[in-house]
């Protein structure tokens, strides 16, 4: 079964949205199965965001990301990687369409609420950094 990283970010950690955005992929039918309430390490959030290490806003996003508690979590499911993405909406919220997390929740990029691993290898690649395999909890298929 595909997984996702999932992580609600500091600005909404801070604004009371962690049931509300959990509430979602609940309801959608997806099943969380790790997840820890963590401060990112600076090297933890240089890792994560290392392809944007070149870019303008790099400085500016790993002092966000690392300014409080986010909640880092492992999601399965069927497509689970585009399916979030689509719950999510656009990475800058003014262009997220109405009732997406982002676009129902935040009009700044640089305060988006919410990350959602793009592909299966960056899935891969940040689970690594949160998670080791005896974070993973497996199911009751049959509840
Ligand atoms: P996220 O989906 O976590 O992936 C990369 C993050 O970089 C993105 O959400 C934003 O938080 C941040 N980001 C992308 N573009 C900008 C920008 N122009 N200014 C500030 N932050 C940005």
């Amino acid at each position: 079964m595909e997984r996702t990283y999932l992580m609600i970010k500091p600005d909404a950690v801070q604004r009371g949205l962690i049931g509300e955005i959990i509430c979602r992929f609940e309801q959608k039918g997806f099943k969380l199965v790790a997840m820890k309430f963590i401060r990112l390490t600076k090297e933890m959030a240089e890792k994560h965001y290392g392809e944007h290490a070149d870019k303008p806003f790099f400085a500016g996003l790993v002092e966000y990301i690392t300014s409080g508690p986010v909640v880092a979590m492992a999601w399965e499911g069927k497509d689970v990687i585009a399916v979030s993405r689509e719950m999510m909406g656009a990475t800058n919220p003014s262009k997220a369409a109405p009732g997406t997390i982002r676009g129902t929740f935040a009009v700044d990029i640089g305060r988006n609420v919410i990350h959602g691993s793009d592909s299966p290898a960056s899935a891969e690649k940040e689970l690594a950094i949160y998670f080791e395999e005896a974070d993973f909890v497996e199911w009751n298929r049959t509840v």
